[in-house]
C-alpha cells in the first residue's frame, strides 16, 4: 500500500451519486497516514451528510465561503495554504466547467483557485455528460493547467447505462494520491540534509540553543525521498519523527554536526544545510554543575563553531550546496553576500520578521537565489514548499 503519511488532503466533494464513495476514500486516505479535510458543495449534501464526514475525517467540514464562524477557525486562504493536494472526488460536470472557467462562487472553487498545491479530479457522471464535447474540452483546459486527472473508469453506471463515467474506487484514488507525491526528479542522487538547532555544552545541565524546530529541514528531507534520493539527515535535537526511507543521524553539538556532515557528504550530490547551528560555544565545557557564586555577573567566553556548509562546500567533488539565510533585515543583501563568502550554489532566504511564518510556524515564504536567478516562493506550508524548492533545485543540478 503507497504511503500518504503526514500529508494534508482537502478532499472536495460535489453533487453526483458517487459522493456515498468519499466516505469510504475518506477512510483509505487516512490508513495511508494523510490527515483529511473535507469540503463540500451545496449539492454534496443532498447526498452525503457532513456528519458522516467529520466523524470520518476528524475534522469539522468546511461548506461555506461566507460563514463568519468557519472563517474564524480556519479561513479559506488558511485552508488553501494547509492543503498538500486538493482532491475532488467525485467532481461532476458542473464543478468541472466551474473550474474550468476560474470561477470562485464558492468555497471549493475558490480553494482550487487560490491553492498553490497541485489539484486532482476523479470525473463521476453519466456516460454521456462524459463525452459530450462540453465536458471534454472543459478536461483538456484543465489538464493543460496541470490539473491532475484521476480516470473515470468505464463500466455499468447508477442511471443504468454502460460506459465511461464511474469514478475510480476508493483504493485506487488513495493510491493515484500517493503517486502524485512521488516525482523521481532526484532518483539515484545522494542527498544529505542537516535540520533543528545544536546544543552546546555549558556543564552538564545547562546548554545554548535557539528555537529552531527542524520542521523546514524534516520536510525537505521527506520531498528530497519522495523525489526519489537516499537521503541523509543530520539532525539536532527535536520534537520531530523522522521522514519515511529517510536515515536518521542525530546529533547534539555543532562539532557533532560538523563530522557528521563532512563524513556523510563525501561523494554525495546535493547538501542542504537548514540546521539552526550555534555559531560560538562554550570555550570549556566545565565537568560539573557550575555552582551560583557571591557576583552579580558571570562571565562566559565563547569560541566560534565551524561553519558546516562552507566546509562542504570546499569538498572534491563539490556537492551542490544549499544554504539558508533566516535575516531580520537587508535580506537579499546578506542572502547574497553569504552565497559568495561560503561558496554556496544556492541560498534560501527567508524574512525572519514576516508574520505567521519561520522558525517554529508550518508555513514559510523565501526567495531561492543563485547566481543567475531569483524566484520568490510566496507563503505556503512547508511541506509544499519543501517539495517546490526540491523540484526547483533538481533542475538546478548538474
Ligand atoms: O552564517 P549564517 O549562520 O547566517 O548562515 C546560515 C547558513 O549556514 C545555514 O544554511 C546554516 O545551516 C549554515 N551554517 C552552518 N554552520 C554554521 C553556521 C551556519 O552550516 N556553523
Amino acid at each position: 500500500m503507497s504511503s500518504l503519511t503526514n500529508k494534508q488532503i482537502l478532499l472536495g466533494i460535489t453533487g453526483g451519486i458517487a459522493a456515498y464513495k468519499s466516505a469510504e476514500l475518506v477512510r483509505r486516505l487516512k490508513e495511508r497516514g494523510a490527515q483529511v479535510r473535507v469540503v463540500m458543495t451545496q449539492s454534496a449534501q443532498e447526498f452525503i451528510t457532513p456528519l458522516t464526514l467529520q466523524a470520518l475525517s476528524g475534522n469539522p467540514v468546511h461548506t461555506d465561503l461566507l460563514d463568519t464562524q468557519a472563517e474564524a477557525a480556519m479561513g479559506h486562504i488558511e485552508l488553501a495554504r494547509w492543503a498538500d493536494l486538493i482532491l475532488v472526488a467525485p467532481a461532476s460536470a458542473n464543478f468541472i466547467a466551474r473550474l474550468s472557467e476560474g470561477r470562485g462562487e464558492d468555497l471549493l472553487s475558490t480553494l482550487c483557485l487560490a491553492t498553490t498545491a497541485p489539484v486532482a479530479v476523479a470525473p463521476a457522471m453519466n456516460q454521456g455528460m462524459w463525452q459530450n464535447p462540453a465536458t471534454q474540452d472543459n478536461m483538456s483546459r484543465l489538464l493543460s493547467r496541470g490539473v491532475r486527472v484521476m480516470g473515470p473508469a468505464q463500466g455499468s453506471q447508477a442511471c443504468g447505462e454502460t460506459g465511461p463515467g464511474r469514478m475510480l474506487e476508493p483504493d485506487q484514488l488513495a493510491d493515484a494520491s500517493a503517486e502524485l507525491f512521488t516525482t523521481g526528479s532526484l532518483s539515484g542522487k545522494r542527498v544529505v540534509i542537516t535540520a533543528g538547532p545544536t546544543r552546546e555544552a555549558i556543564d552538564p545541565v545547562r546548554y545554548l540553543s535557539n528555537h529552531s524546530s527542524g520542521k523546514m529541514g524534516y520536510a525537505l528531507a521527506a520531498a528530497a525521498a519522495e523525489a526519489g534520493a537516499e537521503v541523509v539527515l543530520i539532525s539536532g535535537p527535536t520534537q520531530l519523527t523522522a521522514p519515511e526511507r529517510v536515515n536518521l543521524v542525530n546529533v547534539v553539538s555543532a562539532q557533532e554536526m560538523y563530522d557528521a556532515s563532512l563524513t556523510h557528504a563525501q561523494g554525495c550530490d546535493l547538501f542542504i544545510g537548514a540546521a539552526a547551528v550555534a555559531d560560538y560555544r562554550p570555550e570549556t565545557v566545565s565537568n560539573q554543575k557550575l555552582k551560583k557564586g557571591a557576583d552579580d555577573q558571570m562571565t562566559l567566553t565563547l569560541i566560534k563553531n565551524p561553519d558546516i556548509v562552507a566546509a562542504v562546500a570546499q569538498l572534491t567533488p563539490k556537492p551542490y550546496t544549499l544554504g539558508f539565510a533566516a535575516e531580520s533585515e537587508n535580506l537579499l543583501e546578506h542572502a547574497r553576500a553569504k552565497l559568495e563568502r561560503k561558496q554556496l550554489e544556492a541560498v534560501v532566504a527567508n524574512d525572519i520578521t514576516a508574520e505567521g511564518i519561520g522558525f517554529n510556524s508550518d508555513n514559510n515564504a523565501v526567495i531561492l537565489l543563485d547566481r543567475t536567478s531569483r524566484i520568490e516562493l510566496d507563503q505556503r506550508s512547508k511541506a509544499q514548499l519543501a517539495r517546490d524548492l526540491i523540484a526547483l533545485i533538481a533542475q538546478r543540478m548538474p
